[in-house]
């Protein structure tokens, strides 16, 4: 993997372990996080970060891309950022119980268009 899909790879998957830190059980004790990166045909990178599922007493989230974007807002940009870096993101699971981001990133797009 070259320089530019190995940045932007890590963007991804920091900000995706992050919020599975901070908005599953994985950021609970004994927490855990997976974490799988795949070179597929064509140069695209597959991501996916798979956390524990809900937290005891909070309530049930999901990935969920804010909707807007005000500069003072210090939440929901996480998501955004890799909607704009990853051609393509999105996650499965059953609402509650483990889930899974993927995000398909093509390092040669040019990211300004
Ligand atoms: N792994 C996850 N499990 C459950 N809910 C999630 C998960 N990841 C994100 N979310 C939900 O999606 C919302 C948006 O995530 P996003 O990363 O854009 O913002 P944030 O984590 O709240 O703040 P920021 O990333 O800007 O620090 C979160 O606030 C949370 O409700
Ligand atoms: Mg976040």
């Amino acid at each position: 993997m070259d320089e530019k899909a190995n940045s932007l790879v890590k963007l991804v998957v920091s900000e995706l372990v992050t919020n599975a830190v901070r908005h599953s059980a994985s950021g609970g004790r004994c927490g855990r996080v997976k974490v799988t990166v795949e070179m597929l045909p064509g140069r695209v990178v597959l991501v996916s970060v798979t956390d524990d599922g809900a937290r005891a007493l909070r309530p049930i989230t999901v990935p969920t891309l804010a909707n807007h974007m005000d500069d003072a807002e210090e939440c929901g940009r996480g998501l955004r950022l890799v909607a704009a870096l990853a051609e393509k993101w999105w996650w499965t699971g059953c609402r509650g119980g483990p889930l899974t981001v993927w995000a398909l990133i093509d390092p040669d797009r040019d990211l300004d268009t």
